[in-house]
């Protein structure tokens, strides 16, 4: 799916699958983490330890540096 500048990944992620958990939206609460198989993230949260974030992600803040962004939903 292509998440637009002025949307987030959580955002984009539940017009496709509402079920998709989260709470705060704000990066702190953990909620909405999710694995990532592939592409490089820009970390916008204050939570995740640097070893989380070799392959996990906080959809709700975070977004992709690059093109694109593999998830394991
Ligand atoms: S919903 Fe709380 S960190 Fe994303």
């Amino acid at each position: 799916m292509t998440v637009p500048a002025d949307s987030t990944v959580l955002a984009a992620v539940r017009r496709e699958l509402p079920d998709t958990l989260y709470s705060c939206e704000q990066g702190f609460c953990g909620t909405c983490q999710q694995r990532v198989l592939e592409g490089e993230v820009d970390h916008r949260d204050e939570l995740l330890t640097d070893g989380e974030r070799d392959d996990s992600m906080l959809i709700c803040v975070s977004r992709a540096r690059g093109e694109r962004l593999v998830l394991d939903m």
